[in-house]
Formats: structure tokens, C-alpha cells, sequence
């Protein structure tokens, strides 16, 4: 039998990882440690199985059932395991992050169990608890000794196996002015880093109207996911206006390249996903207690219009967030078409009324259609709403 221990401080990912194994999500997690000859992923124990088990006084009942490899996810319980199955082959997965993207998520926990974002942002409790386990010491209290140890990066989507020789810097990532490179070679956006303007120039005055026409003005607390987030513009500029944490799906490389950059260099709430949204669901976000939660803000901005199918992609932003805007090149018909005379040859164009019936057949309304300054005569922005099962009124 082999039993495979999961490692890590609260808010590292464990209960993510359960979530993501237990529900398929396979292209988010490459750790091949974790899965068997054929790609699926071994048999999980969850912690709750665990300590039943172990207030029912036989620890080994977890073991029983299919397959010969299992994982457990315990850091409080790991001795009891070792001692319970000495004939067993045991491994242990550590699973690390940077300290300022820990503090992110653990602030942002406390939010999404109910604490208002403004003292959670001021409370020395939870920035206490980020960091006291963070020094380089956290390396040797992490682990079991004597136990065989693969190191996880869950800072970006897919979490990957790191070297041991990275972790430290892993973990304390050292505070640089990030290296934007040259301009001209990447950005299609101007980007809002900490309140100052850097890349593309010429786009600033352009990038500053679509903001103003997306986004809230007011994003204190929010954890907002950019599905096809370019070089990551619309993630800083929510940033700057108080959000506790974002996540930018992409699939161009030097694009996460880039954010990643800036992320290290900055300790900015930043997380990325490498992730083909035709092929693959979202990643979600995990609340208290391992819950999944909903996104405050989904943004699907000039997306919609390449991908596959446009309806799987937004309705599948509308399951997992409360308030999501789709900005996308309109035609006034009934359902999506690809016409002729399109700026963009080949993409879809999406009519008002089809948002309009997907938003409202997932429970969303649609609380505001404007015209952004991108592509004026073809693009309109829309604000869509969850209702929260009333009936739009109250
Ligand atoms: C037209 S750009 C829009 C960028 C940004 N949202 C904006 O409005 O400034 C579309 C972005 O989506 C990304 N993208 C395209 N297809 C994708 C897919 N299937 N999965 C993930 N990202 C995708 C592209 O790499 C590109 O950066």
C-alpha cells in the first residue's frame, strides 16, 4: 500500500487540491506524484474521513476500499498515519506559495466568511498568522523527516512540482521593481501597476475609459477572476481600487510570463491560469471550511467573440461568480452569427437579446448595456447581475 501525505499551512491549497481531484479538474494540477499510470488521480481521503476514523479508534478503515494508493489530506493528523500503517510506502506532497499571496488568501477568507474587507485589511490577527509561519524556517517545520518530499508550487494554475533548491525563494520571494521589458514587443494593454502607468503609452488614455466603463468604482474585498486577461490590466486597476485578490486566465506564455513578473516583484494579490477555456472549466474559488465561493467579479472582455462556444463559456462564468461583464461585438439578430464586414473576420458577434436570455435563464440580470471606447460601432459592454433568487425588484 502507498499513502501519499498532503503538507501545508492553512490557506497553501490543501482543500483546493481535494476540490480540484475530487471534481476532475485534472488540468489544473500537474503533479504526476498524484495520479497513476493512466493520468487519473489516486483515492483521496479527506480530513473529515480522517479524524472520524480516528475518534472511531481504527485509522486503518480509511485504507480499505479500492485501489493500493491513497492520499490523505492531514497535517494534524500525519504522525497518527505513519504509526497506523508501518507496513505502508509513505510519500508526503508539500504545497507552498509566496507569504504575500498567502496573506492574500487568508485575508480573502476571512471576507468570504463574512468579516468586513476594511478591518480584515487592518487587523493584526490576520496578518499575524500570514506571516508567522513564512520565514525560511517554514521549510523545516513544513515536513515529516525522514519522509520523501515533492515540493508544489500553488501560486499559478496548473500547480506544479518545484526543485527543494527553489522553495525558499518560493516562499519569500525577494521585492523588485519587476522588468516590464520592451513595451512595444507585448503590451496590447497600458497597465495601471500601483498607481503608476507603465507599457504601452499610447494606449493609456484608452485603457483609463475602458476601466471607468467596466469596472466598479468602489472594489474593497473582491476577488475578481479576468477570463483571457492579456497581460493582466483589468487585475491591476481592480487592485488599485481595493480588491483582495485576482486571478488571470490566459494561454499565451509570454502574457503569464509577464504577470507572474510583476506579481513576484510587487507582492501584488495576483494569481495566474494557464487554462484553454473551449477545452477546460475555470478554476473556482475555495472559501472557509473548503466551501466553494463565488467569485465577486467575472470579466469576460473581448473574449466571448473567439472561442468555440460562447454560450459554454458564459454560462459557465455565470455558475461560478455574482456579477460578471462580457464586453463583445454586437449585431442586432436572435442568436450568435459570424458576419461579413467584421472588424475581425471569422469571430462571433453577439446580439443584446441572446446575453440578455443567457443572463436571465442563470439566474442573472442584465442591469446595464454601454457603449465602450474600444471599436465604438461594434462593441457594447454589459453589466450583468446575479439576482440572488429575487425578483429584481427588491
Ligand atoms: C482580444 S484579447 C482581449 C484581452 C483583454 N481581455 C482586453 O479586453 O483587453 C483576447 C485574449 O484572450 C486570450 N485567449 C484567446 N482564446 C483563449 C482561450 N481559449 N483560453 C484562454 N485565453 C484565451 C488571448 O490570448 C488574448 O490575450
Amino acid at each position: 500500500m502507498k499513502i501519499i501525505i498532503l503538507r501545508g499551512v492553512s490557506c497553501s491549497g490543501k482543500t483546493a487540491l481535494e476540490h480540484m481531484v475530487t471534481s476532475g479538474e485534472t488540468h489544473l494540477v500537474n503533479v504526476p506524484q498524484l495520479k497513476d499510470e493512466a493520468g487519473a488521480f489516486h483515492r483521496y481521503v479527506t480530513l473529515v474521513e480522517l479524524t472520524q476514523a480516528l475518534e472511531a479508534g481504527d485509522l486503518r478503515a480509511v485504507a480499505e476500499g479500492e485501489g493500493d494508493t491513497f492520499i490523505v489530506d492531514t497535517c494534524i493528523h500525519a504522525e497518527k498515519v505513519v504509526e497506523a500503517f508501518p507496513d505502508a510506502e509513505i510519500t508526503q506532497v508539500a504545497l507552498v506559495t509566496s507569504w504575500p499571496l498567502l496573506l492574500a488568501r487568508r485575508r480573502l477568507r476571512y471576507i468570504l466568511a463574512g468579516v468586513r474587507a476594511g478591518v480584515v485589511q487592518n487587523w493584526p490577527r490576520s496578518i499575524r498568522q500570514a506571516t508567522g509561519f513564512s520565514g525560511p524556517n517554514y521549510v523545516e517545520q513544513m515536513t515529516l523527516p525522514g519522509v520523501p518530499t515533492t515540493w508544489v508550487d500553488t501560486s499559478d494554475y496548473p500547480w506544479e512540482v518545484i526543485p527543494s533548491e527553489r522553495v525558499r525563494a518560493t516562499l519569500s520571494p525577494s521585492y523588485v521593481q519587476p522588468d516590464l521589458g520592451d513595451p512595444k514587443e507585448l503590451y496590447q494593454q497600458a497597465l495601471h501597476i500601483g498607481g503608476e502607468w507603465r507599457g504601452n503609452d499610447a494606449r493609456i488614455e484608452f485603457e483609463r475609459g475602458r476601466q471607468d466603463v467596466v469596472l466598479p468604482e468602489v472594489c474593497d474585498g473582491m476577488a475578481v477572476m479576468d477570463i483571457g486577461c492579456s497581460e493582466g490590466g483589468f487585475l491591476y486597476e481592480v487592485l488599485n481600487r481595493g480588491a483582495a485578490y485576482t486571478l488571470g486566465v490566459e494561454i499565451r506564455d509570454p502574457q503569464l510570463d509577464l504577470m507572474k513578473r510583476v506579481r513576484n516583484g510587487t507582492y501584488l494579490p495576483l494569481s495566474t491560469a494557464n487554462v484553454n477555456i473551449d477545452k477546460h472549466p475555470l478554476p473556482s474559488l475555495t472559501g472557509a471550511g473548503g466551501a466553494e465561493a463565488q467569485w465577486d467579479l467575472i470579466l469576460l472582455l473581448n473574449i466571448l467573440h473567439r472561442v468555440v462556444d460562447p454560450a459554454a463559456v458564459l454560462k459557465g462564468a455565470l455558475s461560478k461568480s455574482k456579477q460578471v461583464v462580457v464586453e463583445a461585438p454586437f449585431y442586432m439578430g436572435l442568436s450568435p452569427c459570424k458576419p461579413e464586414g467584421s472588424h475581425h473576420p471569422g469571430t462571433w458577434h453577439l446580439p443584446p437579446a441572446w446575453v440578455k436570455g443567457v443572463a436571465e435563464a442563470n439566474g442573472f440580470e442584465v442591469v446595464s448595456i454601454a457603449v465602450g471606447p474600444h471599436a465604438q460601432d461594434q462593441r457594447l459592454v454589459y453589466h450583468l447581475k446575479w439576482r440572488n433568487g429575487n425578483n429584481g425588484y427588491s
